[in-house]
């Protein structure tokens, strides 16, 4: 899991690389790197650490910056530490190579080459790419035959850029990693991503599995998995620089917090109209004969993609009276689930490049299940390979700690509850236009809570433990409270259902570990929810109450304004991830890159 970037043109390389690289950084930021080639000559830096680390060791060398092909990349560790020996580029003689994935096979391929009396030097699996490239260089291959050569021996998932000192195209290779080329005139970029590029094109060609490309200034050249030279149509992509940067924030999870209300209504705008009615016909391609006949719907994702589905779970059930299963996905690829009749598969996924999430997918479509994704990041994996796909339209999500994803989508499963329903022919327009006015109940959250929240984290920062309590629908916000809290401020955090207390949490109850408790004050839930403050209290711990309905019983209340049970996380998440953003920002905290985390994580 790794960013890589790329650039054959006729600017100066350097800066491409590097600005590319600082966009990447969430996929992973143990080590940098990058390779320039000039005339015969590539030139290679690279360090353990940040783009910042790389930017000053290439500030203090002689590198000639002028050359205009390059690649770069940042990496997070999977074989070999991170350390400058284990950064990418990874370089012989003759080559140089940056790589995001796993090659399986590196240990076999190593046997090959030890034989031939050619060793590694570190600890990587992606040097042996290197290597066999240098091999058959040396024997006599040109670049190209000698880079098809080389992908046809590797077992795994990768997306890879390499150049060579002899020959001035660069080769590109993409299974089950993502590697997207940017167009435009005379000149080509590569990235993992679009967010890298977006300032110098919104032409995209996203490569496919088995795909093998080679670029050339502005010629781009692609064979497929068959060997087959292809063309794949570009794609236009209309985010803005701005947009998949900071906008004046001190970070992007604070951004991204603050365009909640606009993710939620850049998803639910074009679907839903203003008399209620869902349209979803031109995204699910599943026959509407089969979604109204479902008996099962089993939900699918990792971290707060899984979390969404658990909290929209009782939402689909109550509207279509389908059963739902919500299930974690690095579980799930091993566990032997029994599908009923009429199941559908629902992949949730910010990145849609999830391994845990994407190899479920790929084995309900094996047992020939109908499936669909929810997914932000267009055309990644995922989305490409169920049935159907509905993209959440939040924009690039950056902070590591996934927010404005969560509640985009929750939209995208409220509304398909309610497309399903209407299938079945409920009349579910109240509710489908209650969600339209759901945008601007999240921009009033936003602004009610956050001078409370950021009191508050001043006050509770210092704590090492916390516990998050909640029932009903609250519940499994209380789990994503809990989930955004231990990210990224490193405090240990548990969310746990409030009735469940009495059975084992209540014993770490004292004053040390304060209880975020969220209660809508829908009967009888509420009162239930003031029992359990009730027993923290009289073991004298410290309670933020989050809700419409103020108690006397708490400390300290966050006030949220009023909503709709069914339609409370999409307010009472707001101060929850708030809170988080602010305690980690009184610890000090590097918020949109916590230590050992990724954005997105494309290995097991
Ligand atoms: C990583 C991220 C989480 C994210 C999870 C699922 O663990 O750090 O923020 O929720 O992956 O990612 P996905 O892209 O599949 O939603």
């Amino acid at each position: 899991m790794c960013g890589i970037v790329g650039y054959s043109g006729e600017k100066k390389a350097l800066g491409i690389l590097l600005s590319g690289l600082q966009s990447l950084e969430y996929r992973g930021y143990d080590s940098a790197g990058i390779s320039l080639k000039k005339g015969k000559k590539i030139e290679t830096i690279k360090t353990k650490g940040k783009v910042t680390d790389l930017i000053t060791l290439i500030a203090e060398s002689n590198i000639d910056t002028s050359a205009t092909i390059g690649i770069g990349h940042t990496r997070w560790a999977t074989h070999g530490a991170p350390s400058s020996t284990n950064a990418h580029p990874h370089y012989t003689e003759r080559v140089s190579v940056v790589h995001n994935g796993i090659i399986e096979n590196y240990r076999n391929l190593e046997k090959f080459l030890k034989e031939k009396n050619i060793n590694r030097r570190t600890d990587t699996d992606t040097e042996i790419i290197a290597l066999l490239l240098d091999l058959y260089l040396s024997e006599g291959f040109d670049f190209k035959n000698a880079f098809f050569k080389t992908v046809e021996m590797l077992k795994g998932s990768f997306a890879i850029a390499a150049i060579s000192k002899d020959f001035d195209y660069m080769m590109l290779a993409k299974h089950e990693s993502p590697l997207v080329i940017g167009l435009s005139n005379n000149e080509t970029y590569i990235a993992s991503d679009v967010s890298a590029l977006i300032e110098y094109t919104h032409d995209f060609i996203f490569l496919e599995d088995g795909d093998i490309a080679l670029i050339d200034k502005g010629n781009v050249t692609i064979w497929d998995k068959d060997k087959k030279e292809t063309k794949r149509q570009p794609t236009q992509i209309d985010w803005s620089k701005e947009k998949a940067q900071k906008g004046g924030y001190k970070h992007f999870m604070l951004k991204e917090i603050a365009e909640e209300d606009e993710a939620v209504r850049n998803t639910i705008q074009s679907r839903i109209d203003e008399d209620g009615n869902v349209f979803l016909d031109e995204e699910i391609s599943i026959s509407k004969e089969f979604l109204k006949n479902l008996d099962r719907i089993t939900i699918v994702a990792c971290g707060t993609s899984f979390y969404a589905g658990l909290t929209a779970k009782p939402i689909i059930e109550k509207y279509t009276g389908i059963k739902v299963d919500v299930e974690i996905g690095s579980e799930f690829r091993y566990y032997n689930y029994l599908y009923s009749k009429n199941n559908l598969f629902i992949a949730i996924s910010q990145s849609g490049e999830t391994a845990d999430t994407k190899e479920p997918l790929k084995m309900a479509k094996s047992k020939g299940i109908k499936t669909l994704s929810i997914v932000n990041v267009k055309e990644s994996a995922i989305a490409r390979l169920s049935d159907s796909c509905i993209y959440t339209l939040a924009g690039p999500e950056i902070s590591v700690a996934s927010t404005k994803a969560f509640t985009s989508q929750l939209a995208v499963l409220y509304m398909l509850a309610f497309y399903i329903a209407q299938l079945k022919g409920k009349d579910l327009k109240p509710q489908a236009k209650q969600l339209l006015k759901i945008p601007s109940l999240i921009k009033q959250t936003f602004d009610k809570t956050q001078d409370k929240t950021k009191e508050l984290a001043d006050k509770y920062y210092n704590y090492q433990d916390f516990l998050y309590l909640g029932r009903g629908i609250c519940y499994p916000l209380a789990l994503e409270g809990a989930l955004k809290l231990k990210e990224i401020s490193y405090i240990h955090a548990e969310g746990y259902p409030a009735g469940e207390m009495k059975h084992g949490p209540i014993a770490l109850i004292d004053e040390n570990t304060p209880t975020v408790v969220v209660a809508h004050p829908e009967e009888p839930l509420y009162s239930k929810s003031l029992s359990n403050c009730e027993e923290i209290k009289s073991r004298h711990g410290k309670i933020i109450l989050v809700s419409n309905k103020q108690s006397d019983i708490v400390d300290d209340f966050i006030e949220v304004p009023k909503v709709d049970y069914d339609f409370a996380p999409f307010v009472y998440i707001i101060p929850l991830q708030l809170f988080a953003y602010y305690v980690a920002l009184f610890r000090g905290n590097d918020i949109d890159q916590p230590r050992n985390l990724a954005k997105s994580v494309t290995v097991e």
